[in-house]
């Protein structure tokens, strides 16, 4: 799996640290091909995805800067490489935060231009944990660079660092 910097083991990693309840409801923001969406049904959880270019069959086609689902839906949120690149990772993260149930857990990967701190509280959440893996993105972007593909957005150069963080919907 190439479509995330840290690719499946990363997916792992945060389900880990998140230690979900067995079958819970957990939507990906962002599934892109459907990997995780796969990973997640396969360890038991109710899962669905979106993403506005949905590239398999079981991930549902929405922009989850709109999400359409209403308040409280979900008992957790994974987004991996997919806020950034949307270009407003602050309503992203709004967007996860409204529809997740009190107490909700968000498991994010992502690129930063700030530290992560500022707009997860400006979202509503508790950071519970946070690991700087930008050395990882690097690896991932240069190897990106190297094939030749195309890259999703454009990336503030020497500014950005990449971020595997679980926090905690506030109330
Ligand atoms: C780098 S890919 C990561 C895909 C997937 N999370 C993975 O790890 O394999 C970023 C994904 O975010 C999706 N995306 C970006 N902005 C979005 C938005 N506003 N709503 C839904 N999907 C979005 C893109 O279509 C793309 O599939």
């Amino acid at each position: 799996m190439r479509s995330h910097p840290g690719g499946e083991a990363h997916s792992r990693r945060l389900l880990e640290l998140a230690a979900l309840p067995p079958g819970a409801s957990v939507l990906d923001m962002g599934a892109g091909a459907g990997e995780t969406l796969t990973l997640l049904r396969s360890l038991g959880y109710a899962a669905r995805g979106i993403d506005r270019e949905p590239r398999a069959e079981d991930v549902e086609s929405g922009d989850f800067l709109h999400a359409p689902f209403p308040d409280g839906s979900f008992d957790a949120v994974i987004s991996q490489c997919a806020f950034f690149v949307s270009g407003d990772q602050r309503r992203a993260l709004r967007e996860a935060c409204r529809i997740l149930k009190d107490g909700g857990k968000l498991l994010l990967s992502d690129v930063f231009t700030e530290a992560p701190e500022a707009p997860l509280r400006a979202a509503d959440f508790e950071i519970l944990y946070a690991e700087d893996m930008t050395a990882v993105w690097r690896e991932y972007f240069l190897e990106a660079l190297w094939r030749g593909d195309r890259l999703c957005c454009d990336i503030p150069k020497g500014k950005s660092s990449y971020w595997l963080l679980i926090a905690r919907k506030d109330g």
